[in-house]
């Protein structure tokens, strides 16, 4: 299903090569003095303008050949191809659930015959994950059709079906720094590049330039789905700035490989997401991004547990309920797992995971102290046995009325990459569809790109990178509503309040 979404306004012109809308963004600046709180509206006219072009996208991963990185390949081939295979119980059809882009819907209003939900990718021109070529690196040498049967994600007779296309896909060789990632990963390392953290960067930096040319796609967006490092320690000189990072890579200080790639990355000019929860972006490549005008956005994909949570605790504290213990077990036996089975790289998990509720904890003072927080343990052990089918299980506590407590208890079992790809390819399209969008307030003489740090991809990340300064939003339908609201700006269309107030008068 496919849907032309044309907007009758006459605020709204489609040209040959843009949407541009006038847009009046409506909000409020507060003063509070004491208990007094008052609230002045005030709107602001923008135009938003969107370059309706869609380019031929090319995605470079890293850690190509782990469990994402061959099950996002082969899903995109499958759909392509339109494969169906038979399983134990029946015939499945290649699809895209759970890409909130492909297969989930907008309400743009009523007709004659009720409520109009359209797919959210038919609101603008994007790509189509279908289009997108994949290429990329990894430390392990395996092609992608033996890396694919490593990961045990895919059915059989699927895999079967992609293994000639597969096949031919062969990992370029990467940084291997082995002190950030789990020792126990030294054994897949057998695709490494040489020389000095300078010549490696050079290297990456020319494996995107013959990418680009080789494979002739407009526009080439880099991202790290390779395994979780430990958290770099923050070095004034060496971290700090951008000009002191770009000179600690060449007197090869101490700067993680995912820190290397964005910066190959960002002096390439393309965007850069990190889906793993170590701290990529330390403020040096953030500095260069901004430089640059390149966007950047993470952190940790969004998948499973944390999704839940950031979805359960907004409607714990905001249905006034206080969650005051919330406790997460994960057991899974994938490559991942072995990885954070180490202490280092299970802290850089852990903290990700930690600070995924502190925004709704802190935006109801009726419910919490000033400080006050649930108690938050997360808890993950490897069991090779499960391999990706990765059980999470959580519980829940909290305050209800009158001194009672409500215990919710969850046992979720899932493939852990396929709930991760189709995330992967919503964090390309979101990124790349940002690239085409431009914004001008009124009285301004230029358009203007959204900042380089894409707050925008915070739907999709466990820990949302932010510009400094800005607030966190973890809340999944707040999160969810501003890219929808966003893209309802470039089409020139109110913000979604729900009210329907149409069917609520006399
Ligand atoms: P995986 O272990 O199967 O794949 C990682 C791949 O990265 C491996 O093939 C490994 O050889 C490669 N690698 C390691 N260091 C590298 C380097 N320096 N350069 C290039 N390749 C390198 O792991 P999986 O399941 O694909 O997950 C990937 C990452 O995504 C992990 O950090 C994980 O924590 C993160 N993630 C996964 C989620 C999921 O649901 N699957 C959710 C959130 C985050």
């Amino acid at each position: 299903m496919s849907v032309n979404v044309h907007v009758n306004s006459p605020n709204v012109r489609y040209t040959d090569t843009h949407i541009v809308a006038q847009y009046s963004y409506s909000s409020t600046s507060v003063n509070t003095d004491g208990n007094k709180v008052t609230v002045t509206p005030h709107s602001t006219e923008m135009t938003f303008r969107t370059e309706r072009r869609v380019p031929q996208l090319g995605v470079m991963l890293v850690g190509w050949g782990g469990n994402n990185g061959t099950t996002v390949t082969a899903a995109v081939l499958a759909n392509k191809l339109g494969l169906t295979w038979r399983t134990k119980t029946g015939v499945k059809k290649a699809n895209y659930y759970g890409s909130f882009l492909q297969a989930s819907t907008v309400c743009v209003g009523s007709g004659l015959e009720g409520e109009v939900n359209v797919p959210f990718r038919d609101l603008l021109p994007m790509v189509h994950p279908n289009d997108i070529i994949f290429d990329g690196w990894d430390v392990s040498a395996m092609d992608l059709g033996s890396a694919m049967e490593r990961a045990q994600v895919l059915d059989w007779s699927l895999q079967e079906q992609l293994r000639p296309h597969m096949s031919r896909m062969k990992p370029r060789r990467s940084i291997y720094v082995p002190e950030f990632i789990a020792a126990n990963q030294e054994s897949r390392a057998d695709n490494v590049l040489t020389g000095t953290l300078a010549e490696q960067v050079e290297q990456i930096r020319a494996d995107i330039r013959d990418f680009r040319q080789s494979s002739g796609v407009d526009k080439v967006i880099v991202m790290w789905t390779a395994n979780t490092e430990r958290f770099c320690d923050i070095v004034t000189g060496v971290h700090d700035t951008a000009k002191n990072l770009l000179a600690a890579i060449q007197a090869g200080a101490e700067v993680s490989p995912s820190t290397l790639f964005a910066v190959a990355s960002i002096l390439e000019g393309c965007a850069y997401i990190n889906g793993s929860p170590q701290n990529t972006f330390v403020p040096g490549a953030i500095e260069l991004a901004v430089q640059k005008g390149v966007f950047i956005g993470g952190d940790d994909f969004k998948s499973g547990q944390t999704k839940i949570k950031s979805v359960l605790v907004d409607f714990l504290v905001s249905a006034g309920i206080k969650p005051t213990a919330i406790v997460s077990y994960n057991h899974l036996g994938n490559n991942d797992g072995k990885n954070l089975s180490a202490p280092q790289q299970f802290r850089s998990k852990e903290i990700s995971k930690s600070n995924v509720v502190d925004d709704m904890v802190q935006s109801n003072p009726i419910l919490y102290q000033s400080g006050e927080k649930p108690d938050h343990c997360v808890v993950i052990k490897y069991v090779p046995y499960v391999g990706d089918s990765k059980r999470a299980m959580d519980e829940y506590t909290s305050e209800i009325m009158m001194g009672g407590i409500n215990t919710i208890a969850m046992h979720n079992t899932c493939e852990d990459s396929l709930l991760a790809s189709p995330i992967i390819l919503d964090l390309v399209i979101l990124t790349e569809l940002c690239q085409r969008v431009t914004v001008r307030p009124q009285g301004e003489e230029d358009f203007q790109s959204f900042h380089s740090v894409l707050a925008l991809l915070s739907f999709l990340c466990k820990a949302p990178l932010v510009p400094s300064g800005t607030p966190v939003i973890n809340a999944f339908f707040r999160q969810r509503a501003c890219i929808e609201n966003t893209m309802r700006a470039c089409l020139g269309l109110p913000p979604q309040n729900h009210m329907v107030l149409e069917h609520k008068l006399q």
